[in-house]
Formats: structure tokens, C-alpha cells, sequence
């Protein structure tokens, strides 16, 4: 948009940048920063406006943006045009993520380098490393705890292994997906170290403060993130005599972006690994990044404009470059961080479909599906050109992020329907065969969320304990039903590694003191790579399930239908144990009827029910499963699905 104030400052700006932009040849950058400019302008003025040093800080903005445009390769300014022109290119079918620790699924970066055949054949073609920046050695929170930005550590290597994956990957046509822990810096960051050797400057990178005064007002309304290991917010700095906001470990001091200076380093970093060839950015913990007195801190309107600044500023650099909301709040919540009132996402382009996952382990421990179907109907709409993230697990703990609402609507009381849930996955209740592990329990409150590996959750682990065969082949069929969920949904399905091959819990992380009170390691498995080789074994867990997965994304790949374009429509059964809905071609006869059964025993659905959804056909011989490429089991007119079966059905 054109307006004249932004653009007389924009002019101002472009006349004083220094000579050594100025003789660059930046025609692209400059169409981009033209055009995004007025927004760039009224959002960097709505947080930092009042500031004497407005332009100058506006000027700084720009100059980083110029910057690393200069550095940005030929290669990938070629990747942002080619993929400003197929603008819709991650919402098709196509994409398969997982997630994996770099010293997990492998020994090391270059070690991992020499394994991505594998996710070839599997099928995956996203590939997020979880972060692999320099972070203190016993105090790194799994990675989120960064000492430096720019620095790989040396335990899983260096910039140039990176480097060597990017183009490996890109090659196979496989995106590479990386943290920025934008919310907090690890204490031994050298803004932290300057902060505490009494540097205002840096002090002023932080919430810092002299007394409890403000930190006391804060607490009044605060919630904990980890109660048990890391209660309140604040830590005394003995140092500098001072209090720091640390709302996750008290390690983990938080930025405060208040400071324009903290936004413009962090775009900086942002850049730094976009033009290392990163596709997609994952920025953690984005509800956090404003803090306010009176409220939770989270959500804030003012981190809502600092996405979509980010957003801005990455469009005008490093187009091609999306980014993952890590949001884990409330499902109402969750959709605003694509941004609001638009079409395409303002904010990020990806967020974590957290209210799917925390849905799907309750269908898992009721067995029914009342409440996912609940939840889903009341799922917010997203925007057109944005997508989820559709996960069963991930390195974090399962939270119960559905509304207390849905849940009333399903026919439970919220409380006692939360207990039982921590119940029946932490082994405690009658007949449950969960194995998890209940994390950051609050006595203040009774809140608790779940660790553990899906296999451990689903029972395998207990199954294999007691030597009953059919049970392990009942829990293969869990997981797989689960997976046939996130494949079929509407988004990038995100496989955690090792769920592949069926990994049980790991609880060796109790006899180490760095990660013995963090339970979530029981869930970050080692890969056992001999033990892998197992999924080349026909009648074994792991070939069972590798193998099915690798059906399932192979079918998922030649269904259009299950491409993102908003073309789902939930069809609500009068059989409570059945999750039940609609993909929508292009043309009807391509449409995708999804049906799972999420109880252990057989179910039947008349078909009458799903007739006018799927094809109005007369002859029900007419129908396939996608998955098994066989007719659906019929009986008398009726469907029958076996426990926990699942069907992707469409007319031939
Ligand atoms: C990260 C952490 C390290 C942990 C590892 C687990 O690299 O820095 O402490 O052992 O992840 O894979
Ligand atoms: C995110 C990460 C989690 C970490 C937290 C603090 O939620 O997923 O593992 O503990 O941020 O960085």
C-alpha cells in the first residue's frame, strides 16, 4: 500500500543507507521492501513509536535486512522466486515431516548426513533437526537454553556439517526445518554475561529488576511452566544483586522485546539461518514473547505484531523461508498465530495443531470419540493459506489443551474427566496400560501433563512385558490408526522419530543428574540402529509398523484430497466410537471419506448414514479403501471396521 508518511520515511531511510549497500545490486530486495513497507512501518511504530530514536532504530532495521539480502546465496534467491510463484506450494499433499535430535536418531550432524536415505525410505520430506545451537552443558533444557545463536555445538558439529545436509537434502527435494528460540537466551549468553557484569545496555536486553516489587505483581497472575523443577518466574542473580524474568528454567532468562534492539538481533539470527538454506523456521515458545503485568503474559496482542513484523521483514529478505508457530495454548488461541483478518498467514504460515494431539490421546483413553469429534466441530477456522502441523507426539509432554467446554459438551465433568485422563496414561487407573509419566505436576492447582513414548502410552510396552500376541498386534493397530488420523487431516503430518519402529520409553535418563527431574527424556529416545534394522524383518514390531507408515505415506502422496485447501467437513456419527470425516477434491468423485474406530471391539456403521457425504452410489461394491486397496468389510448393509481399524474410502 501506498502512504505517504511511510514512504517519505522510506526514502529518508534508503538516502542514508551506507555506501556499501548502496552500490549493491538489490532490485528484488527493494520491490519487496517497497511493498511491504507501509505495514513494516505501522507495526514497528505501534511497539516502538514513542521512542526518541524511532527512525534511527527503523534505519538499523533496514540495514540488517540489506545485509544479509547481500549474503543471501544465488541458490536460494532463486528458491524465493520459484517459490513466490507457486505460493501454494506447502499446503499440497506431498510434504511428511518428522522431528529428531541430532545426537538421537544419530550419533552426530555428520553421522546424520550419512542416514537420510532413511527418511527417504520412509517417505518423510521434512526433517526437522531439533536445536543443535551451543548451549550450556547441564543446563541446556534439551537445546532451548542457546549460549550462541550462531555457533553449532561442538558435540553434534559445526556450521558446515549444516551446510552439507542443506544440500544433501535439497537434492532429494527434502526441507530442513530449525529452532529459533526466540522467547529467552541461556544466563551464559554473552548479553546475559554483559548484563550481569552490570552493562545497562544489556541489562536492558531482559526483565530485569533492582527489587520483588514488579516481579511480585507479575507472580500475582503468572502461571508456572515447569512448578516442580523451576517454581516462579523470577531469579535472584547474586551477581548483580538483581531479579530476572525466567519464566521457563531459571537458566533461561527472558528477552525483553520491549527493547527494539533485542527485535532487530534476533531478525538478524532469524536471517543468518535463512540464508544458510533453512526452509522453515520454528520459533519457540512465540505465546511468551510479551510480558505484561495483571495477565498470564501469553498471547499478548504486542507478540501477536512482533510474528508478524518477523514475518515482514523475513518476506522482504528471505521470501521463501516459512516459519512454525510453536504455540501450545488454548485451541481459540492457537489459529491467531497465522495471523487474523487475511487470507494469506501475516504471522506464520504453520502452527502446531497442539488441540488435534491432546484430542486424539483422549480418544485414545476413552475409546470413543465424543470428545475429538466435539473438539474438532469447535476448531477454528484458519486462514487459506496456512496450515498445521498434525502430530501424535513430539520431545514435549502431552498437555490437555482442550477447553473445559468441549468436554461438558461431550458429557463429562471437566475436572474429573482431566483426573482420569492422568490416571488412565500414568498406569493408575483400573486396567490401563499406559506407561507414562506424569510431568510438571502443580499441587496448587492439581494440573499435571504426560510424558512418554506413543508406543509406551498406547500399552506396547506392557503388552511385550506380558508376551501376549494379541495385544502387541491390537497396539500396532493403535498406532496406526493414530497415524492414519494425522496423514488424512489436512496439514503436514509430523512423525516423532523413533515411532517409526515402535520405540518403548527410555528411562535411562534417571541416572543422569542433568535430566533425572526432566521426565520428558523418557520420550527422546537413542535409535538403536541394529534394532532398526528390524523393520526389514517380516512378523516384527518394527516392520510392521515401518512398513504400514510407509503405505500410508505413499497413498497419502497420490491423494489430492488430502491436500490443505480448508476441505474438510466432519461428518458427526450416531456410533460414539467412530471419528468420521470428509476430504473434498476437486472433482466429487475423487472426494476421501475417512472412518476410524477408536474402540477395542467391533463396530458397524449403517451406511445410509455416510451415503449422501460420500457418492450417493447405489452398489456399495463400488467402494475401496485407499490404504489396503481392498472393498471394506460389509455386512448386511453395514460396514464393519475391526478394533481400532481405520478406512480411507472412495468410490472407484
Ligand atoms: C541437546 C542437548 C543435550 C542432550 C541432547 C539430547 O543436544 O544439548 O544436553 O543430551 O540434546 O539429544
Ligand atoms: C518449547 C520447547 C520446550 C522448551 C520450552 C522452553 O516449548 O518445545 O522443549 O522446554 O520451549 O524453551
Amino acid at each position: 500500500m501506498y502512504e505517504q508518511l511511510s514512504h517519505s520515511i522510506l526514502n529518508e531511510i534508503l538516502a542514508q543507507l551506507k555506501p556499501d549497500i548502496k552500490e549493491q545490486e538489490l532490485s528484488y530486495f527493494y520491490t519487496r521492501l517497497g511493498a511491504n513497507f507501509y505495514s513494516l512501518f505501522s507495526l514497528f511504530q505501534k511497539l516502538y513509536g514513542q521512542r526518541s530514536d524511532f527512525k534511527l532504530q527503523l534505519l538499523k532495521l533496514v540495514e540488517v535486512m540489506a545485509r544479509q539480502y547481500i549474503c543471501r546465496s544465488s541458490d536460494f534467491k532463486e528458491k524465493d522466486l520459484a517459490r513466490e510463484k507457486d505460493f501454494n506450494w506447502f499446503l499440497h499433499q506431498k510434504w511428511v515431516g518428522m522431528t529428531l535430535y541430532a545426537d538421537g536418531f544419530a550419533e552426530d550432524l555428520p553421522d546424520l548426513s550419512k542416514k537420510i536415505d532413511y527418511f527417504s525410505e520412509l517417505g518423510v520430506n521434512l526433517v526437522h533437526i531439533m536445536p543443535i545451537l551451543e548451549c550450556p552443558k547441564n543446563a541446556s533444557d534439551g537445546g532451548y537454553a542457546v549460549s550462541n545463536y550462531r555457533k553449532i555445538d561442538e558435540k553434534v558439529g559445526d556450521l558446515k556439517d549444516i551446510q552439507y545436509i542443506v544440500a544433501e537434502m535439497h537434492k532429494r527435494d527434502i526441507l530442513l526445518v530449525l529452532d529459533i528460540v526466540v522467547n529467552h537466551t541461556s544466563n551464559e549468553h554473552k548479553w546475559a554475561e554483559k548484563a550481569r557484569d552490570g552493562d545497562g545496555n544489556y541489562q536492558n536486553y531482559y526483565y530485569i529488576f533492582e527489587n520483588r516489587e514488579i516481579p511480585d505483581m507479575f507472580e500475582k497472575t503468572l502461571p508456572e511452566v515447569f512448578p516442580q523443577t523451576a517454581p516462579g518466574n523470577f531469579t535472584y542473580d547474586e551477581k548483580m544483586g538483581k531479579w530476572v524474568m525466567t519464566v521457563f528454567n531459571n537458566y533461561q532468562w527472558d528477552l525483553n522485546y520491549q527493547n527494539p534492539t533485542v527485535f532487530i538481533e534476533m531478525l538478524d539470527i532469524l536471517l543468518f539461518w535463512a540464508n544458510q538454506g533453512v526452509d522453515i523456521l520454528r520459533l519457540d515458545a512465540v505465546a511468551f514473547l510479551w510480558k505484561k503485568i495483571g495477565g498470564s503474559s501469553q498471547n499478548e496482542t504486542e507478540a501477536h505484531i512482533l510474528l508478524q513484523l518477523f514475518k515482514d521483514c523475513c518476506q522482504i529478505t528471505a521470501p521463501s523461508t516459512l516459519f512454525i508457530a510453536e504455540a501450545i495454548v488454548a485451541p481459540v488461541e492457537i489459529v491467531k498465530y497465522f495471523g487474523e483478518d487475511a487470507i494469506n498467514a501475516k504471522e506464520c504460515e504453520i502452527a502446531y495443531n497442539a488441540t488435534l494431539m491432546a484430542l486424539l490421546w483422549d480418544a485414545v483413553a476413552t475409546k470413543n470419540a465424543k470428545l475429538i469429534n466435539q473438539g474438532v466441530k469447535n476448531l477454528p477456522a484458519k486462514l487459506e493459506r496456512a496450515t498445521w502441523l498434525n502430530y501424535i507426539r513430539c520431545h514435549d509432554d502431552i498437555g490437555l489443551g482442550f477447553t473445559d467446554d468441549d468436554i461438558i459438551q461431550a458429557g463429562y465433568e471437566p475436572r474429573s474427566h482431566r483426573q482420569f485422563l492422568l490416571n488412565y496414561f500414568s498406569g493408575k487407573f483400573e486396567n490401563s496400560e499406559a506407561r507414562g509419566l506424569l510431568f510438571g505436576q502443580n499441587p496448587k492447582n492439581n494440573d499435571a501433563r504426560i510424558s512418554g513414548t506413543l508406543t509406551s502410552l498406547i500399552g506396547l510396552e506392557f503388552a511385550l512385558e506380558e508376551g501376549n500376541l494379541d495385544k502387541i498386534n491390537l497396539n500396532i493397530k493403535h498406532i496406526l490408526l493414530l497415524h492414519s488420523i494425522i496423514f488424512s487431516f489436512g496439514g503436514i503430518p509430523l512423525i516423532y522419530y523413533g515411532d517409526e519402529i515402535g520405540t518403548l520409553n527410555d528411562y535411562s535418563f534417571m541416572g543422569n543428574l542433568s535430566k533425572a527431574n526432566d521426565n520428558r527424556w523418557a520420550h527422546r529416545p537413542k535409535i538403536d540402529w541394529q534394532k532398526s534394522k528390524l523393520r526389514e524383518k517380516k512378523g516384527t514390531i518394527e516392520h510392521d509398523i515401518f512398513t504400514a507408515l510407509q503405505r500410508m505415506i505413499r497413498v497419502r502422496k497420490e491423494i489430492s484430497a488430502f491436500g490443505d485447501f480448508n476441505n474438510r467437513e466432519l461428518i458427526n456419527l450416531s456410533n460414539p466410537h467412530f471419528f468420521c470425516f470428509i476430504r473434498i477434491a476437486s472433482s466429487p468423485e475423487n472426494n476421501v471419506l475417512v472412518i476410524a474406530n477408536f474402540d477395542a471391539n467391533y463396530q458397524y456403521l449403517n451406511l445410509e448414514e455416510i451415503n449422501h457425504y460420500l457418492f450417493q452410489i447405489n452398489n456399495y461394491n463400488d467402494i475401496i479403501d485407499l490404504y489396503s486397496q481392498t472393498k471394506p468389510v460389509l455386512f448386511q448393509d453395514k460396514l464393519v471396521l475391526s478394533p481400532f481399524r481405520f478406512y480411507w474410502l472412495k468410490i472407484i
